[in-house]
């Protein structure tokens, strides 16, 4: 599949299942994740389609998110099962997959991990999380704000978003709060 015809399909795919407004959010994603790839030396074509796909299957009703993990033969964890928007991620990466040919584990695993992310997550995984964050048409996020960001090394991106975070929600899920702890402990052994 060439990359236009690539890229055709998934928008037209997205344009169906996505309202306007998130179609609006995975371009942006796609093109900084793109980015951010190539600045941080992965593939920038990469980068911009695991940004495109991250939301593929973010509007699928609750019950087809939990029924379409389970076909995968994945039983979701408690919180899934409360929260069945989290498996979106799950679900989008499974698009990706299927449909898209997206097959290495690590662009798969990006898509997957993106809404509470996960200790040693790739490179990709991480460009992912800054970019679906502080993309330009999330604008409760501060300008200020997304320019410190951007000046960062790609770790520290990672955390300074999620000390963001942890101001605004009560807790971070124990998952996320795993992938806090090891950025962290990796900084500060650097430093
Ligand atoms: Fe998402
Ligand atoms: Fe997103």
């Amino acid at each position: 599949m060439s990359r236009a015809n690539k890229e055709a399909r998934i928008l037209s795919y997205l344009r169906s299942n996505l309202s306007p407004r998130r179609l609006l959010h995975s371009l942006h994603t796609a093109e900084l994740c793109g980015n951010l790839a190539n600045r941080f030396g992965l593939d920038p074509r990469k980068g911009y389609w695991i940004g495109l796909l991250h939301d593929a299957a973010r509007e699928l009703p609750p019950e087809e998110l939990l029924q379409r993990t389970l076909s995968l033969g994945i039983q979701p964890d408690p919180l899934e099962q409360q929260n069945p928007v989290l498996l979106h991620g799950l679900v989008s990466a499974e698009i990706a997959r299927s449909r898209f040919g997206i097959e290495e584990s690590e662009l798969l695993e990006a898509i997957r991990h993106h809404t509470l992310g996960k200790p040693k997550l790739h490179p990709y995984g991480k460009v992912l999380y800054v970019a679906d964050s502080i993309e330009p048409s999330r604008t409760f996020v501060d300008e200020k704000f997304r320019s410190k960001i951007l000046s960062l090394p790609l770790d520290e991106m990672l955390l300074e978003i999620l000390e963001e975070e942890k101001k605004y929600r009560k807790n971070l899920a124990p998952i996320t709060r795993e992938m806090y702890d090891e950025l962290r402990g990796g900084i500060l052994e650097r430093a």
